[in-house]
């Protein structure tokens, strides 16, 4: 199927404007704790970068790759870490940073999975929601924008691998066949 960026979302505008919000609740709350921000590989990336420094506190970051299986666009529940994160998590406050919660289900088997490492804390920093896609209840602790039930791209979000690099929001929009 071929698909064409559509209409802006999220302006690039909006998006600074609100990661700085974050970033400031952010430092607020983890004053002189050191958080690990973890990011979620690949989409986070983006988002975590400008996060932590409008954060403007001492943190440590590193990160964790997983796949769901399914297609790109629909994710099927069965996640998999395809890369673990390279320190130890214990006694740490950790702020787990994802680019997106749709079904809910990998960052729920994500937050399940790191737990068990026995952080000292653990909370959740998600750009985007989507939760009228929800399956599982999610608690996001930071948030940046609810959006409505559309695939998006730019800003770190994906599809088959291209605009990430988009310094914006936009909705993938399906061509009609000709
Ligand atoms: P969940 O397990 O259904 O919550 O899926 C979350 C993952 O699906 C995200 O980390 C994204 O990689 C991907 N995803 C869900 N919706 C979108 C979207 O609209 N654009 C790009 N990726 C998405
Ligand atoms: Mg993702």
């Amino acid at each position: 199927m071929d698909h064409r960026l559509g209409r802006v979302l999220i302006s690039q505008a909006e998006i600074t404007e609100r990661v700085r919000e974050l970033g400031s609740a952010v430092a607020q709350d983890y004053a002189g704790c050191e958080p690990l921000v973890v990011g979620v590989l690949k989409g986070a990336v983006v988002f975590l970068a400008d996060l932590i420094r409008a954060a403007e506190i001492p943190v440590t970051v590193d990160f964790i790759g997983v796949s769901s299986y399914g297609t790109s666009s629909r994710s099927s529940g069965v996640v998999k870490i395809t890369s673990d994160l390279s320190v130890s998590i214990e006694d740490r406050h950790v702020l787990l940073v994802e680019d997106i919660i749709d079904t809910g289900r990998t960052i729920n088997y994500l937050r399940r999975n790191l737990q068990t490492r026995h952080p000292r804390s653990l909370k959740l920093c998600a750009l985007l929601d989507k939760a009228e896609r929800r399956a599982e209840e999610v608690a996001i602790d930071y948030l940046g924008f609810s959006i409505p039930n559309h695939f998006v791209v730019g800003y770190g979000l994906d599809f088959g691998g291209l605009y990430r690099n988009l310094g914006y929001i936009a909705v993938l929009e399906t061509e009609p066949s000709a």
